[in-house]
């Protein structure tokens, strides 16, 4: 019998070492070295021999001589994936999606799956039982003849029914509950996770076959399993959302193919998740009375503008240190715009709490969102309503200066699509600017965060 041989694997970035360490030398980490069992007796290469659509032993190549086929994406019938993905899903790519339990990974792939009609689609599942696969498509409501269901956890046997039936793509539901029999450590384990995702890898790249990855996070939000994961993949899509929210966001964070600024917007409803096209229009309240504290930003999102409502709450801090949250914003932009606003516009916030939430559960990161912070938080300090018909579309400096933002003429032209009446933007941004364009809204440049407020609240 072969002698069995072990290492110890950092279960936060996946180092490997011979010995155990209590401080992982590549990630700084404490205690995060674990004993996993690594049998080097098998076959590994087993993938070297190819199925199907033979590929060729690599060679060098001129780029001249590689040739690009005709259609190397894959059409997406999902229009928020197949943006986010940047136009489709190349072959023979491997797609990460990590998102919190709950969110809906398991639903929108399978669903995918059910609208991808024409194609032969293989859903392998170690998670759920194959009933409960029927159940939750039965549910959304769709058919598709050419969806193979597996509940199977062994890489080896899912090879074996890929082989049979060489499947257009491939969804793997997760990555962390699959395990090889070239590795003998549990499965989810820094070394299985590797060596599974390192073999459909080798898989997808050979067959050219697009491989979905579900793959779980952990308590702080980052997907479980080694970093290497991330880099071995050509795409890292994140699904999150508040769970009691309704709606979700897709976002790509690694994307060889496109851009990572993309955005997806999806509504869980009872028969499934929902393409939201125009977010927009969700995402606003359509209020006829103005309330004090809330202002609508008009950001971009990737290619996509997206209007958006800052909620704040300034009141008295009941403790000595006065509490900031912010939900979907960060926390310290939201501290540097108050220090802007008490060292610039003498606001005394010190002594406040202050509370800031995005509608709709989303997270924004675009910094033209910055005005639209600023003048919530003084319209609930100060309790005056901004109107329910002005938004605002500019960073804010640390002098509290408004700095221009790019791709303005988009951001005014939905919000002159959704009916708003006045748009505030920086000052810098009307170079260029054709006015005439926007004829049924009132464009407003402004270079001072005071002359903002002179504006507003006279
Ligand atoms: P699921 O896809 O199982 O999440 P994950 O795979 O990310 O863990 O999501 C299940 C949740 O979605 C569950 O809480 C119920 C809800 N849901 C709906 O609201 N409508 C539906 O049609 C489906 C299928 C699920
Ligand atoms: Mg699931």
């Amino acid at each position: 019998m072969a002698k069995i041989k072990t290492a110890y694997f950092c279960q936060n970035c996946g180092a490997q070492s011979a010995k155990w360490i209590g401080n992982c030398p590549s990630c700084g980490e404490w205690n995060t070295y674990v004993e996993e069992v690594i049998n080097a007796g098998i076959d590994k290469n087993q993938w070297d021999k190819p199925i199907d659509k033979k590929p060729s032993i690599s060679k060098p190549q001129t780029l001249a001589e590689i040739s690009i086929t005709q259609d190397h994406r894959m059409a997406i019938p999902d229009k928020e994936l197949h943006r986010v993905l940047g136009g489709g899903l190349v072959y023979g790519s491997l797609v990460l999606m990590g998102g919190e339990p709950g969110i809906g990974k398991s639903t929108l792939l399978l669903q995918l799956a059910l609208k991808l009609k024409d194609k032969c689609v293989l859903y392998v599942s170690g998670e759920e039982s194959e009933q409960q696969i029927k159940m939750r498509a039965e549910r959304l409501g769709l058919k598709s003849e050419q969806l193979f269901v597996l509940t199977e956890t062994s890489l080896q046997n899912i090879f074996t029914h890929i082989q049979k039936l060489t499947p257009d793509l491939l969804i793997i539901d997760s990555i962390q509950t699959v395990h090889t029999d070239v590795i003998e450590s549990s499965p989810g384990s820094v070394s299985q996770i590797r060596e599974c995702a390192s073999e459909l890898l080798r898989y997808a790249k050979q067959t050219a076959t697009p491989v979905f990855l579900i793959g779980h996070i952990t308590k702080d939000g980052l997907l479980a399993g080694p970093k290497v994961l991330e880099h071995m993949v050509d795409t890292v899509l994140q699904f999150e959302g508040d769970r009691h929210h309704v709606y979700r966001i897709l976002r790509a964070m690694k994307n060889r193919f496109g851009s990572t600024a993309e955005l997806g917007i999806y509504e869980m409803q009872g028969a499934g998740l929902r393409e939201v096209s125009n977010p927009s229009e969700v995402l606003i309240t359509h209020r006829d009375e103005a309330l004090s504290g809330v202002a609508v930003a008009a950001t971009m999102e990737g290619i996509r503008p997206l209007l958006i409502e800052v909620q704040a709450l300034v009141s008295s801090a009941v403790y000595g240190t006065p509490q900031r949250t912010a939900t979907g914003f960060d926390l310290r932009r939201l501290s540097m715009l108050l220090a802007v606003l008490e060292k610039r516009c003498g606001f005394r916030l010190g002594a406040k709490d202050v509370f800031l939430n995005i509608a709709g559960g989303i997270r924004v990161e675009d910094p033209a969102i910055d005005l639209a912070v600023i003048c919530a938080v003084l319209s609930s300090n100060e309790d005056l309503p901004v109107s329910a018909k002005n938004c605002f579309t500019a960073e804010v400096g640390l002098s509290g200066e408004i700095r221009p933002v790019t791709r303005i003429d988009q951001c005014i032209s939905e919000a002159e699509k959704l009916g708003l009446e006045k748009v505030f933007i920086s000052k810098y941004n009307l170079k260029g600017l054709d006015k005439k364009r926007f004829p049924s809204i009132e464009i407003i440049p402004v270079a001072k965060v005071e002359e903002v407020f002179g504006v507003l609240f006279g």
